[in-house]
């Protein structure tokens, strides 16, 4: 049994300790936002936060992540109003939208360590994230927009 949070809700995982976590997120929990892409750490799809941290939950073995809190795109925000949420729908940035949850996820650790990220910054921290569709271009506006959105609303605080 492995105990973690996941989403502000306690859990308990009766699942082999090696399972990958996002086998556990997906088909034990229930959560099907983080998506399985490549299983094998290369592609982002399956970025989840452990202990608010971008994660690649194909990788991490759920005995890992005992005793951690857990965010998937479903916990990003209580009623999908989190900035890059927003900034996604503003600016229209999935096509298909199969990578798009594990993009979200790690854009919103890149902002954590970069309220103003450069390009620079945005390739270096989104760089593992690939979408197949090419939405880059696109990736890269909402995360500026969020980013725009979330030093607003902390300098009217
Ligand atoms: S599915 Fe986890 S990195 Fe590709
Ligand atoms: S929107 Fe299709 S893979 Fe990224």
């Amino acid at each position: 049994m492995t105990a973690f949070t996941i989403n502000g809700k306690a859990v308990a995982s009766r699942a082999d300790p090696v399972t990958p976590l996002l086998w556990v997120i997906r088909d034990e929990i229930g959560l099907k936002g983080s998506k399985f892409g490549c299983g094998i750490g290369m592609c982002g799809a399956c970025t989840v936060h452990v202990d608010g941290r971008a994660v690649r939950s194909c990788i991490t073995p759920v005995g890992a992540v005992a005793n951690t809190q857990i965010t998937t795109i479903e916990g990003l925000s209580a009623d999908g109003q989190h900035p890059l949420q927003k900034a996604w729908i503003t600016t229209q940035a999935p096509q298909c939208g199969y990578c798009q949850s594990g993009q979200i996820m790690q854009a919103a650790t890149l902002l954590k360590d970069h309220p103003t990220p450069t390009d620079a910054d945005i390739d270096t921290v989104m760089s593992g994230n690939l979408c197949r569709c090419m939405a880059y271009v696109r990736i890269r506006k909402a995360i500026k927009l969020a980013a725009a959105e979330m030093k607003g609303a902390a300098s009217h605080a």
